[in-house]
């Protein structure tokens, strides 16, 4: 059985709603709930939950006060974490992850010390020097976006965030501090629906689609 680590502690910047963004309200609920409920889906209940100052832990989740950056939260939320499990990491900012994501990422784990959610690109990427000049197209056969969930084996990450604070603070996902210290780390195929929210247009899209998932009054 896996414990899941949520991260819920940011302040939501880009998204300028005026509270964190887990807390958000999205179709009706707090944008956190939808993670929980793919969570529960998938039959994970053990649940620490890394939160904003002044919000409480979710009914049967863990709360443990978020740090100052993701991977700090991360940090705090393995900590609070039962002993002996693997570990599923992910974004409350991901409400549309479904329980499929989960387990998914958990199979994958079998031989590997790390197992990441990841769309195939669909653009063409190209690198470009500070003129703007292209210097090299990428070969997008061998290009994934990365999302969460995150699946690890506990003591890899636990040696993977073992690290400096600058280090942990330079980290924009925890899978890159697994590959730092030589794991392996294996990317499972998902798709651009687990999106981000991260904007104000995001949310938007998140609202339309997860209306969708509401439980409908019956016809009678
Ligand atoms: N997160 C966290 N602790 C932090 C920073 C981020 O737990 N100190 C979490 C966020 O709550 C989110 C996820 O990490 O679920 C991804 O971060 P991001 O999308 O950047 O969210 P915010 O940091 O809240 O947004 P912004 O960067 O726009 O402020
Ligand atoms: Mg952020």
């Amino acid at each position: 059985m896996a414990v899941a680590l949520v991260v819920a502690a940011g302040s939501g910047e880009r998204l300028g709603a005026g509270r964190p963004k887990a807390f958000v309200d999205l179709a009706g609920r707090p944008m956190l709930a939808w993670s929980l409920d793919a969570l529960h889906a998938a039959g994970i209940s053990q649940i620490v939950v890394a939160l904003p100052a002044g919000h409480d832990a979710p009914e049967g989740c863990i709360g443990v006060a978020g740090g100052t950056t993701r991977s700090e939260s991360v940090r705090a939320a393995l900590a609070a974490a039962p002993r002996g499990v693997d570990v599923v990491v992910h974004d409350a900012a991901r409400p549309l992850v479904t329980a499929e994501h989960f387990r998914a990422a958990l199979a994958a784990l079998a031989g590997a010390d790390c197992a990441i959610a990841a769309a195939p690109m669909t653009d063409t990427v190209k690198e470009a020097g500070e003129d703007r000049l292209v210097t090299a197209t990428l070969d997008r056969q061998r290009l994934w976006a990365i999302q969460t969930p995150q699946a690890f084996r506990r003591e890899a990450l636990e040696r993977a965030l073992a690290v400096p604070d600058d280090v942990l603070a330079a980290a924009t996902d925890d899978a890159w501090l697994v590959e730092r210290t030589g794991g392996t780390v294996r990317v499972v195929e998902s798709t651009p629906a687990n999106f981000k929210v991260t904007t104000p247009h995001d949310l938007e899209l998140a609202a339309y689609l997860l209306a969708d998932r509401l439980p409908r009054p019956s016809a009678h």
